[in-house]
């Protein structure tokens, strides 16, 4: 028996799997570093930060750490050692301050909440860009061939939110089932029609509900449904998790992406948004869907196609969509997910993006983002389950099959 619990926590660890690393980032396998990862540290260097502007909120609130105003606690930290530290929000345009100062800055920081596009051609002009590092996770809004082209690293804080985003999918995906957000507008506006909102309504327990991706978020939304009785936990990953990982969770595989779908009441999304998943959820694969299941992707916006999700959502093919993220952020005024809705007038369970930035997570990848830092400046190697792209190549391998 205890080799046995051994053993499953080892495959756990391995894969990222056990909380422990989300509430650690920096304890998971510390012992395995990546010697790959060393270079000549440069004094007097520009660090420069693409962060959200926090408003008051940001001042009242210094734990608001992923902000303009509070700059990831890092700035006197690198000022004392000489460096230039530039933040800003601005980061759309060539005279947006992000454009001009990646021209020679040596470390980018860029939060996925307010990312800082670093597209092929700002790389060819990014003549001194040695590192870029995501100050939470979801490296995509870094051109990563582009990056690997240019022998620039890419680092995250990996684990630093995945129990703040596996939480808020578990919430979701409740939240679409239970037909909560029309029963609350509906308390709002000083009405009360149970049967308005019943019609709706349904119990988690008894349902399909299948991740797509069973990285560290998935398996943890996975660990989180257990408890909730549900007729089956599917899976769609091309990397398969460890035996008795997906035993503990009681999760079965499917190989085939439509046969997937066609067989989930809840399908949720956790995984990268990179050339492999960039609209996997389109008009085509929607049809596959069951009719009238529920749709929760808080992984990335561009994973599912605006239009198609839209267009679903309002013939009743889907019954609801809910998430934090959008394919461009933040969103325009007049985006479809901001008002799409079912026939009945409910299924929309959008929000900003924000599920991986609660105040627990922000501390996590502000630590998470210095303990990275500091590792360029001392010249030492990096924990190698926060490279995605390292000097020779990709290190992780959720960013697709290669
Ligand atoms: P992870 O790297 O631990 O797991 C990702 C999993 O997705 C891997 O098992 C990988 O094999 C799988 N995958 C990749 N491509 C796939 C495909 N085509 N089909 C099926 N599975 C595929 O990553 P983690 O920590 O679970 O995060 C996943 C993503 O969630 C991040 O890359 C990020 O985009 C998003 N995220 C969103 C946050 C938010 O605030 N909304 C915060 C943190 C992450």
């Amino acid at each position: 028996m205890t080799m046995l619990r051994l053993s499953l926590s080892q495959a756990h660890i391995r894969r990222g799997l056990l909380s422990s690393a989300a509430k650690s980032p920096r304890l998971l396998n510390p012992a395995r570093l990546a010697p790959s990862l060393s270079h000549q540290s440069t004094a007097g260097m520009k660090v420069l930060a693409v962060l959200y502007a926090g408003g008051e909120a940001a001042k009242q609130e210094p734990r608001l750490l992923g902000t303009i105003e509070n700059q990831l606690g890092l700035r006197e930290w690198l000022e004392k050692q000489g460096h230039e530290y530039v933040v800003t929000e601005e980061k759309e345009g060539p005279d947006s301050a992000f454009q001009k100062h990646i021209v020679d800055a040596e470390v980018l920081i860029t939060t996925p909440f307010h990312p800082g596009y670093l597209t092929h051609d700002l790389i060819q002009k990014a003549k001194n860009l040695k590192i870029c590092i995501t100050a939470g996770v979801g490296s995509d809004h870094v051109d990563l061939n582009a990056a690997l082209g240019k022998g620039i690293e890419v680092l995250e804080v990996s684990g630093s939110n995945v129990v703040s985003v596996a939480e808020h999918v578990v919430m979701s995906i409740l939240l679409l089932v239970r037909n909560f957000v029309p029963a609350h507008e509906m308390i709002e506006r000083g009405d009360w029609q149970v049967s308005e909102v019943a019609r709706a309504a349904y119990d988690l327990e008894g349902k399909v509900v299948g991740t797509i991706g069973a990285g560290r978020i998935g398996y943890r939304v996975l660990q989180r449904l257990l408890p909730f009785d549900c007729k089956e936990l599917l899976y769609y990953d091309y990397n398969p998790l460890p035996e008795e990982a997906a035993k503990a969770v009681k999760v079965r595989r499917v190989e085939d992406l439509k046969e997937f779908v066609s067989q989930c009441d809840v399908v949720t999304v956790n995984c990268p948004l990179h050339e492999g998943t960039r609209g996997l959820v389109n008009a085509e694969l929607l049809k596959h869907f069951k009719k009238g299941a529920w749709l929760v992707n808080t992984a990335r916006g561009a994973i599912c196609d605006k239009d198609a999700v839209a267009a679903a959502l309002k013939s009743g093919q889907i019954s609801g969509y809910s998430g934090d993220v959008w394919n461009v952020q933040p969103a325009p005024k007049d985006h479809p997910w901001r008002t799409m809705k079912n026939p009945l007038g409910g299924g929309n369970g959008m929000v900003p993006h924000y599920s991986g930035t609660t105040l627990d997570a922000q501390a996590r990848y502000a630590v998470g983002t210095k303990s990275i830092l500091e590792n360029y400046l001392l010249n030492k190697p990096q924990e190698p389950h926060n490279v995605i792209v390292g000097k020779k190549g990709y290190e992780t391998k959720a960013y697709g099959q290669r």
